[in-house]
């Protein structure tokens, strides 16, 4: 029994194999966070300290007790006007416009099984994963809002799932200033936060952060998940490393503007947090209606960041990303955008893919530039009919040439966008999202269309059919390239609720598509990685990590998406050298050992190619073929890190220990330097490995303890890379 209430003590405890997480209802029904962290038995309701502190404010039941103040005590939802003067997870006005909620528990119901989100994305747990639902309603007298806390836990893999559900279940308009999905509260520590803040070509490169008693704000506002942060929030002892220290995960199940903080309060408490965001945010629920804050992902380590990430991996690639290509090894792509841009035309196709299926490449995306009169960023997106004049024919009948040659066809789209110059837009300028009366921003020369409307969904949708109807397409890379900044529906009452709105518009799309075409692999895409998320994870089991694909910015990149995503969602490529964006020089094996972290693939004109080149991209290819299943499903270790060590290592283990890849590229080399070694982790106590390619047979043990020592060459040139595959003998 995962989830139990002790009736005697009111606390109600959950525990998954390693941990435990415990609240307690006090006698005057607030509902008090006791314990998260290794698994424990007991109630520790003598975690929060009743101490007068002065200042702190009490519940009017409480004047007489000031030792009692929520401002102080751990709390499972904090509300704004009840006492707390931190960070609140929950800001409403009622229909008077005043501030101030004061939320009371009302029951607790436990279910088999994980609850679902209705029209948004939420892990789901199999028939044997022993899972269970918490649902907790607290309820506000005055106001009629009741607030029902959702708790999903997944015990074998050490995750609780947050949500909660606004319900205006009074009689007058409410409106929701802010909603937040979870928090925890932690009565003492000395943290840092790591977040994943980036750029467009950068993303996610991991930062640690002191938490003081001044709020850190991970957040985006852009009506996506943005490249700027991730909505992933760690929260470690300061002291915390790869295998030791505790640490807490916060993973948002959401691909639009979000809000994660993490503060010391005045007594050296910390909260964490995380939800959607309230900034251009009001959400009013008339009576009756309700609002659900979508999911959190939370775990623990007791032991370091590389259990919390095993934790999250598992989570993400087995129980958020769903269907046919879950747990299949993805086939080797080559997309067109870095090979010719908008610079093609049909023969020019089919020739690329008869190059590509001289050295085994599996797929032919078409990237950019197929339909209507796409030939700059100019224009054409929202008319999705395909230009037959450049592609010399019909869709089906390219389609039908590069099946022939023995590729599968793969189609690029950015659905959610229009550009002025279209036809799209000329017959429904009010689907954009503009501001009457102001000129709209562009992004990339477009705009946004709104899908916080059914029929501008309706439209998507009929449009995604009408291409991926006209012959077997196997692959549809959906992108996302610009921010949503004109906040304008030219249907909604409430422009304070268009960007959630719209967030669900675009989930309904998606789940659509996936029910009308479940063998189709999308991957999505924002300008690269901008919408990286495991709200996208659940339609799109991959996405395209970064528009960079320079092999050494790639390192930074991946490593700090390692934190949260598995090697099966990133999408990575090999592309020309020098590299496009950053005019960096690496060797072709380098490329590849680094995109073979990912979902790989080549991005890049193969004509351009000596024939000895070809031959190496057709053995880089044979060995990925051996070593993908590995990378996709293997337990992942970050073995070293780019941002401070020379030498950037990683590791992919069979989950029982029989087969191990380590990879290694040496960022920083000097002349007559020091010897590199690369310690793995994860391999089997007490037995050996063997170095077929190399024929070394290795004692695991001394492998952990010492590391493999990089070879070291003269004139050894810049950015060499290793893998060793080690197979348990
Ligand atoms: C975005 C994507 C690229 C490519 C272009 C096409 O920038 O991230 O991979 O698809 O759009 O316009």
């Amino acid at each position: 029994m995962p989830i139990t209430f002790d009736e005697h003590s009111k606390a109600l405890t959950i525990h998954t194999n390693h941990t435990t997480y415990q609240m307690q209802v006090d006698d005057i029904g607030c509902l008090l966070h006791l314990y998260y962290g290794r698994r424990t038995e007991g109630v520790m309701d003598y975690v929060p300290s009743r101490f007068d502190r002065g200042t702190s404010a009490s519940p009017y039941e409480k004047a007489a007790d000031r030792g009692y103040s929520l401002d102080f005590l751990p709390q499972e939802f904090p509300v704004q006007g009840a006492g707390d003067m931190r960070s609140p997870l929950l800001v409403v006005r009622d229909a008077e416009g005043a501030f101030g909620c004061d939320l009371r528990y009302v029951r607790h119901e436990i279910h088999a099984g994980k609850y679902e989100l209705e029209g948004l994305p939420a892990v789901y747990a199999g028939a044997d994963d022993d899972a269970e639902t918490l649902s907790v309603t607290l309820r506000d007298e005055r106001l009629g809002l009741e607030v029902e806390l959702l708790y999903g836990v997944l015990p074998h893999l050490d995750v609780i799932c947050r949500a909660a559900v606004v319900r205006n279940a009074g009689k007058a308009r409410i409106v929701v200033e802010k909603i937040q999905s979870a928090c925890l509260d932690f009565v003492h520590g000395d943290f840092s936060l790591i977040s994943f803040p980036g750029r467009h070509g950068m993303e996610r490169v991991p930062e640690r952060t002191a938490v003081r008693q001044l709020s850190c704000v991970v957040d985006s506002a852009k009506g996506s998940s943005s490249h700027q942060q991730n909505p992933l929030l760690i929260l470690a002892d300061s002291d915390a490393t790869e295998t030791a220290g505790r640490c807490w995960a916060m993973e948002f199940v959401y691909s639009g503007s979000f809000k994660g903080e993490a503060a010391r309060d005045q007594y050296g408490q910390t909260r964490l947090q995380l939800g959607l965001s309230d900034e251009l945010f009001s959400y009013p629920l008339e009576p009756g209606a309700q609002l659900v804050a979508p999911e959190v992902i939370m775990t623990y380590s007791a032991v370091g960041l590389d259990l919390l990430s095993h934790n999250l991996h598992r989570c993400v690639r087995e129980h958020v990303c769903r269907g046919y290509w879950r747990d299949r090894v993805r086939p080797v792509l080559i997309n067109s955008w870095e090979a010719f841009y908008f610079d093609f035309d049909g023969d020019r196709l089919v020739e690329f893919a008869k190059l590509a299926k001289r050295v085994g490449i599996e797929l032919l995306v078409v990237d950019d530039g197929w339909f209507a009169d796409r030939h700059d960023d100019k224009r054409s997106l929202g008319d999705w009919t395909v230009n037959e004049a450049k592609l010399g024919g019909t869709l089906a009948q390219l389609i039908a040439a590069v099946n022939d040659v023995g590729l599968q066809f793969g189609i690029w789209m950015e659905p959610e966008m229009v550009s002025e110059e279209s036809e799209l837009y000329r017959a429904h300028p009010d689907w954009a999202l503009v501001i009457p009366g102001k000129q709209p921003v562009l992004g990339r020369n477009q705009l946004v269309l709104d899908l916080s409307r059914p029929e501008v969904c309706d439209n998507v949708f009929d449009q995604i059919c009408g291409v991926l109807d006209q012959g077997p397409v196997s692959y549809l890379k959906w992108d996302y390239n610009r921010l949503i900044i004109d906040i304008y529906s030219h249907v909604a009452a409430d422009q304070g609720k268009v960007l959630y709105d719209y967030v669900k518009g675009l989930y309904s799309v998606l789940e659509r598509v996936n029910e009308r075409y479940p063998e189709l692999l999308i991957e999505g895409c924002a300008g690269g990685g901008g919408r990286f998320d495991a709200g996208m994870l659940y339609y799109t089991p991959q996405i395209w990590c970064s528009d960079n694909t320079d092999a050494i910015d790639r390192l930074y990149i991946q490593y700090g998406t390692s934190f949260g995503y598995p090697c099966s969602t990133m999408g990575a490529h090999v592309s020309a050298c020098p590299n496009e964006m950053s005019g960096r020089v690496t060797p072709l094996s380098t490329r590849a050992t680094v995109a073979e972290a990912g979902t790989f693939g080549y991005e890049l004109d193969l004509k351009e190619l000596p024939e000895e080149t070809m031959d190496k991209i057709q053995l880089q290819i044979s060995w990925h073929k051996r070593i993908a299943p590995l990378v996709q499903q293997g337990r992942y270790h970050r073995l070293s890190s780019p941002l401070a060590d020379p030498v950037c290592a990683w590791e992919q283990v069979r989950e029982d220990g029989s087969l191990a890849l380590v990879s290694a590229v040496v960022m920083e080399d000097h002349a007559y330097g020091t010897p590199h070694f690369v310690v793995p982790r994860g391999l089997t106590s007490g037995a050996r490995y063997r170095d077929a390619e190399r024929g070394v047979v290795y004692d695991a043990d001394a492998l952990m303890e010492v590391g493999i020592p990089l070879p070291m060459t003269m004139k050894a040139g810049s950015y060499r890379s290793f893998t060793y595959l080690l197979e348990r003998v």
